[in-house]
């Protein structure tokens, strides 16, 4: 770890567009708060952090990010106490996963502190923007991308770093109706599935449109070569509670190592509750979902918080789960990561940054 320190320079929107925002009407990804961090790569160094008004940025339609995909992004919240604190959730876990983003991308590393304080940065300016409602946050969106302007199938040397800043609540709002993907690949072996780079989300947006005009909600996604292992639902990791544990499919390279994943992890283990991370094979759920050891099935993401599965189908078979508000676990999980978020109880593993 290197101990970089971080000169940012503020220039204030001229009016906030604060008091227009109905904060009752946020739809996820629509509204932005009145500024953004820019900040630049160029000879070896990142240099020129930012924080300006929201707005456009000029590019070249050359860059090589929009002709070769070289771009990848990061997804956190911030959220505010009712004493008024401000807190952000687990940085360094984003900080690490940016730079396992960059470096399979060949792109520029950032040392941790520089990704952790250019986000506190901006999160101190916006914090009148952080709402306060039940399952309300500040969604975080910092993004890189390369910049340079030609066409030459090779790394980039010069890229952009931007953070833009979102009020949100939340993402789903009810129980999901989920298929099992079994034509549709979201990453393979060897490939960047564990990535987040921006290609790995215009790929699945095909499937996922054929998914819901078929009348789910959102899919989960099969390993790439035989369609017979969940490995995510949607964008958000998956986990189920079968015979009593903690079952989910352990990290390699065709899954996003999720830190709400992370999370719900170690507090199921805090409670005394075996975890397996392992292959979990279709067959397994579903014949947990028939014999009723299947208790609990949600999908864990930052955007997503804990989203219960109503509903399976595979090949056009359904499976209908236990209504969702009865289950202990999920919401046992739910309530806790609001609790520690908003700071009701206490931070016992650090994993609120306060700003
Ligand atoms: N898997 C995918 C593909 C995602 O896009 C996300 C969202 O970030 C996750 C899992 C969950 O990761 P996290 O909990 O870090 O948000
Ligand atoms: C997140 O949870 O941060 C995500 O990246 C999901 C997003 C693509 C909406």
């Amino acid at each position: 770890m290197t101990t970089e320190t971080l000169d940012i320079k503020i220039t204030k929107s001229a009016q906030s567009r604060l008091a227009q925002t109905d904060f009752s009407k946020l739809v996820f990804g629509h509204t932005f708060t009145d500024h953004m961090l820019v900040a630049d790569y160029a000879d070896g160094e990142w240099k020129n952090f930012e924080i300006v008004p929201y707005g456009e940025i000029g590019m070249s339609p050359a860059i090589s990010s929009l002709h070769y995909g070289q771009a990848f992004f990061e997804g956190l919240k911030a959220y505010k106490h009712a004493d008024g604190q401000v807190s952000v959730f687990r940085p360094d876990k984003n900080a690490a996963r940016f730079n396992k983003s960059a470096e399979r991308l060949c792109m520029p590393v950032m040392p941790e502190e520089l990704f952790v304080q250019s986000i506190a940065a901006l999160v101190d300016v916006e914090r009148d923007w952080i709402p306060t409602a039940d399952n309300h946050s500040l969604y975080i969106r910092p993004v890189m991308f390369a910049t340079d302007p030609f066409l030459g199938v090779v790394p980039s040397k010069t890229y952009k770093y931007v953070i833009l800043t979102c009020p949100v609540g939340p993402y789903f709002s009810k129980p999901l109706r989920v298929k099992f993907e079994t034509t549709f690949t979201r990453s393979a072996e060897g490939g960047f599935g564990y990535a987040k780079a921006a290609g790995n989300y215009g790929g699945a947006m095909l499937p996922t449109r054929r998914a819901i005009e078929e009348g789910f909600d959102q899919l989960i996604w099969t390993d790439a070569k035989e369609h017979l292992y969940a490995e995510e639902m949607g964008a958000a990791n998956v986990m189920f509670l079968l015979d009593g544990k903690l079952v989910t499919p352990s990290t390699r390279d065709t899954i996003l190592d999720g830190v709400t994943r992370d999370t719900v992890i170690a507090m199921a283990k805090d409670w005394g509750i075996t975890v397996e991370e392992r292959r979990i094979s279709i067959t397994e759920i579903l014949e947990g979902a028939r014999s009723g050891k299947l208790t609990d099935a949600f999908g864990a993401g930052t955007a997503a918080t804990i989203a219960p599965v109503g509903a399976f189908n595979f090949e056009g078979e359904e499976y209908t789960l236990s209504d969702p508000a009865t289950r202990e676990f999920s919401n046992r999980v739910f309530n806790t990561l609001n609790d520690l978020r908003y700071g009701r109880i206490a931070d016992t593993h650090g994993w609120n940054y306060m700003v």
